[in-house]
């Protein structure tokens, strides 16, 4: 489902994981929805709510199967990590990086590293490896409130998550990736359409609705970009 631009948020709204009370959405709505995903995550122990973004990505594609490779980008606190690993089970395998460590105990076989997906160095693109059936992020920047800034950082972010996933990931693999909707929203997902047999935009119901995030989704990764 693609929603339009209408009814933005502050910075914080953009980046669930940090969100504070700031927008305009009725006090009393807001808390419900918001008290939903959390307390539901909660209850099925994942560290964020953004599991259920994945979720519903995940029930729409069908992208990771049982034994595959998945590479999370942007993977603290550790929800989709969690969800991937029950989705690629035992002979599947799980890496993921992100700046911070994570807070929850990952299963074991899942592999994190702490490093900047904007600068990686050559150690950190050796440990996290190749040939992965699905690269994932969910990168956000911190946000500033300037909504050039935080969607230009988010447009950054999304193309350095694309660059590493076009180096790594097999032909015919899938990419799922955040960007915050502004002015290069649409050459970043033109540029995943060249990529990609199959090209998909998604706005989960899970996600804000004032939130500016959306995913892109390629599927079939082309053998040359085109
Ligand atoms: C919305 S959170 C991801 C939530 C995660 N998918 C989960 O389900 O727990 C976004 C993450 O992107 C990370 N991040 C932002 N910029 C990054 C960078 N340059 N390199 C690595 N991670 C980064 C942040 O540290 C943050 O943990």
């Amino acid at each position: 489902m693609f929603f339009s631009d209408a009814g933005l948020l502050g910075a914080e709204a953009e980046n669930p994981e940090l969100r504070i009370e700031q927008n305009h959405m009725p006090m009393k709505k807001q808390n419900r929805w918001e008290d939903h995903y959390s307390r539901k995550a909660k209850k099925e122990k994942f560290p964020a709510r953004s599991v259920y973004k994945l979720q519903e990505i995940q029930r729409k594609t069908h992208l990771i199967r049982k034994g595959d490779k998945v590479l999370d980008l942007g993977c603290a606190p550790g929800s989709w990590l969690l969800y991937v690993a029950e989705l690629a089970g035992k002979k599947g395998e799980v890496v993921g990086v992100d700046l911070k460590p994570l807070s929850v105990n990952i299963p074991s076989g899942v592999r994190v590293y702490t490093g900047d997906i904007l600068s990686p160095d050559e150690d950190l693109l050796l440990s996290m490896g190749k040939d992965f059936n699905v690269v994932m992020s969910d990168l956000a920047p911190v946000t500033t409130g300037n909504r050039h800034v935080d969607t230009a950082r988010s447009f950054n972010l999304a193309q350095a998550a694309l660059t590493i996933a076009h180096e790594v990931l097999v032909p015919g693999g899938s990419f799922v990736c955040k960007i915050f909707q502004g002015e290069d929203f649409k050459a970043f997902s033109d540029t995943v359409k060249t990529g990609f047999k199959k090209h998909k935009i998604f706005k989960p119901q899970s996600s804000r609705k004032g939130s500016r995030e959306i995913y892109i989704i390629g599927i079939g990764k082309l053998k040359r970009e085109a």
